[in-house]
């Protein structure tokens, strides 16, 4: 999972804060291929779970702030990601390897296609109000 340009969707701190979390997501991904010592894997866990709550608490100021029409579905994808992100903890907590390299995956995708629509949509939409 590595960074792109083609990402970047023109407001600074959202493309910075994506970056940060696509780095973070890889980084989990090749430990998971690699293998990486347990204490270090689950800081980065805690991590990415405080990183994304931040970054879904930003991102609901500035609807909330900017009265952005669509909030209400947004969030909900938001909160899919935080459910889904607790499973693949719990799968790792349980070393069921299988689901959580096949939930991280499904979480690598996530970002990547709500990145390029949902949080597009909301770029576009903050753009337009500068
Ligand atoms: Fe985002
Ligand atoms: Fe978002």
């Amino acid at each position: 999972m590595e960074w792109d340009q083609k990402y970047k969707l023109g407001i600074i701190w959202q493309d910075f804060q994506h970056e940060q979390l696509f780095k973070h997501i890889d980084n989990l991904t090749k430990a998971k291929e690699t293998g990486m010592e347990k204490a270090k894997f689950y800081k980065t866990i805690s991590f990415i779970e405080r990183y994304t709550q931040e970054h879904f608490d930003l991102e609901a100021k500035y609807m909330e702030q900017h009265r952005y029409p669509k909030i209400l579905e947004h969030q909900k994808e938001h909160a899919k990601f935080i459910e889904d992100f607790r499973q693949f903890k719990s799968s790792c907590i349980y070393e069921d390897d299988k689901s959580s390299k096949e939930l991280l995956l499904q979480l690598s995708k996530w970002v990547v296609k709500h990145i390029m629509k949902i949080d597009k949509d909301l770029a576009e939409f903050l753009q337009n109000r500068q």
